[in-house]
């Protein structure tokens, strides 16, 4: 009996951080994986771990919030790994500033990746989804959803997130298709290292001082999301859409 070809994901973002973690992660669980970033170059590193653990891996170079590139994007994913089933929308930046100084380039652009980016690769996903009656789409919200100083922008965009990703298990739940998002709060990647720096913090005391002000006491890592996107697009979690999850190591932090 010959083995049914492995499902493709779609990881965005994925050329480090949380997105490499959960292509990583994805690989072990049996996908085939895209791992799309700005630049294919820069999908080296993942692409070469995930073959080195013995998966499939294709690095594709794409802006989300671009529709022709999108559009190119999952056109070769589709003739080159197989019809994409799991969305990950996790390609992220933060352009934080308070109101008062956060110009229109600042607001534009994280509207752009995030709300613009996931509309987008999601548009042009589902229908492949929706011809395999399966497939599931996982958004990367935040903690900063719930409000976060100096991020007006970055906030807006992950509290949209949540609506898109209700209103996505809503229309596609009859295709067997589910949507759900993850929210992480402190996550030690090259976004919080950024972070810090433009505070002027040392980042081992940074990531002291957050991991103190966390109930189980320590900082999260792109693991620990990676792990919750491979419960969400798991076979079992087919009666599980319209989510939030917040990995956060407490309730809110
Ligand atoms: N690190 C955290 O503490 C944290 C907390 C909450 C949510 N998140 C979210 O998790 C996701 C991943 O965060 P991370 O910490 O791994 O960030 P990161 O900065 O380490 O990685 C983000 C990746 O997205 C890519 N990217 C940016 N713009 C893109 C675009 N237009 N098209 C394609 N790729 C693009 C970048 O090149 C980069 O490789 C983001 O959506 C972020 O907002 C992170």
């Amino acid at each position: 009996m010959s083995e049914s070809p492995a499902r493709v994901a779609i990881v965005t973002g994925a050329a480090r951080g949380i997105g490499a973690a959960t292509a990583l992660r994805l690989a072990a669980d049996g996908f085939a994986v895209a791992v799309l970033d700005l630049d294919e170059a820069s999908t080296a590193d993942t692409v070469q771990a995930v073959e080195a653990a013995g998966g499939r891996a294709l690095g594709v170079g794409a802006d989300v919030g671009d529709a022709e590139q999108v559009q190119a994007a999952v056109d070769r994913i589709a003739a080159e790994l197989g019809p994409p089933v799991v969305l990950v929308n996790n390609a992220g930046v933060t352009r934080d500033n308070m109101l008062f100084k956060m110009t229109d380039a600042d607001w534009d652009l994280v509207m752009h990746v995030h709300l613009r980016g996931s509309f987008l690769m999601a548009r042009a996903c589902q229908k492949y989804m929706v011809d395999a009656k399966w497939g599931r789409v996982v958004n990367l919200s935040s903690t900063s959803a719930l409000g976060n100083r100096g991020q007006a922008n970055y906030a807006t965009a992950k509290a949209g997130l949540q609506g898109f990703t209700k209103t996505l298990a809503i229309e596609l739940g009859k295709f067997g298709v589910t949507a759900n998002a993850i929210a992480p709060g402190f996550i030690q990647t090259e976004m919080t290292k950024a972070t810090a720096e433009r505070i002027g913090r040392d980042w081992d005391e940074y990531v002291a001082e957050r991991a103190a002000a966390i109930p189980v006491a320590r900082a999260g890592t792109p693991e620990d999301i990676a792990h919750t996107v491979s419960f969400f697009v798991s076979e079992g979690a087919g009666f599980v859409s319209g989510q939030v999850v917040y990995v956060a190591g407490g309730p809110r932090t």
